[in-house]
């Protein structure tokens, strides 16, 4: 890992520290209850609460400025692959980051991923303040791809897999 991603791994750290007293369910319940909507700004694009519309025509400069800012922000907790393994994950007790390359997170819609990255999820802090709508919905479509590879890695024998992961990673 570079300094920069322990740095990451450390922050994210002592964020799961400060949450760890509180209750994740309980938690979840009042952001979705209480959470006042968010104020986009001027020109973003916004995604209400029910609203399943596909997020921007991807782009190779916004997927690569996904990737950056998964890289950054989500890698720490959820791992470079978007399985759930990390540092952190590891260290974690209770409710881990899940995978966001299963079939559960392949179905989610991308306005749930959206919501999840501005309001943050039980144990998950809300990163509205870190990703303006328009990173988040460039880190959605990385998502999106990250879950391509693991459909197309996942598909192989697990000879191969083995073989594609160490060159992939
Ligand atoms: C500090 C660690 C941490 C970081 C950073 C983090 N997550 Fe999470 N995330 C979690 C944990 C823990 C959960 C599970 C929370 C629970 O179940 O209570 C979670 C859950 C989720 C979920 C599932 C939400 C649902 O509806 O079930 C999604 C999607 C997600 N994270 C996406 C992201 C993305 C994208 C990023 C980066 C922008 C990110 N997370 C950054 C820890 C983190």
């Amino acid at each position: 890992m570079s300094p920069l991603r322990w740095w990451l791994a450390g922050v994210a750290a002592v964020i799961i520290a400060l949450g760890a007293g509180c209750d994740g369910a309980l938690h979840r319940m009042q952001d979705r209850a209480e959470k006042p909507a968010m104020e986009a700004p001027a020109g973003a694009v916004t995604l209400g609460a029910d609203d399943d519309r596909a997020p921007p025509v991807m782009t190779r400069e916004r997927l690569e400025r996904g990737e950056d800012r998964y890289d950054r922000v989500c890698a720490a907790c959820h791992g470079l692959l978007g399985d759930g393994d990390s540092v952190v994950a590891r260290a974690m007790v209770g409710r881990k980051p899940r995978s966001l390359v299963d079939a559960a997170a392949v179905a989610f819609a991308d306005a749930r991923i959206a919501r999840t990255i501005d309001s943050g999820y039980g144990a998950m802090p809300a990163l509205a303040d870190v990703l303006p709508a328009a990173d988040r919905f460039a880190v959605v479509q990385f998502v999106r791809a990250l879950q391509r590879r693991e459909v197309v890695v996942g598909d192989l024998p697990a000879a191969r897999r083995a073989e594609a992961e160490r060159w992939l990673k």
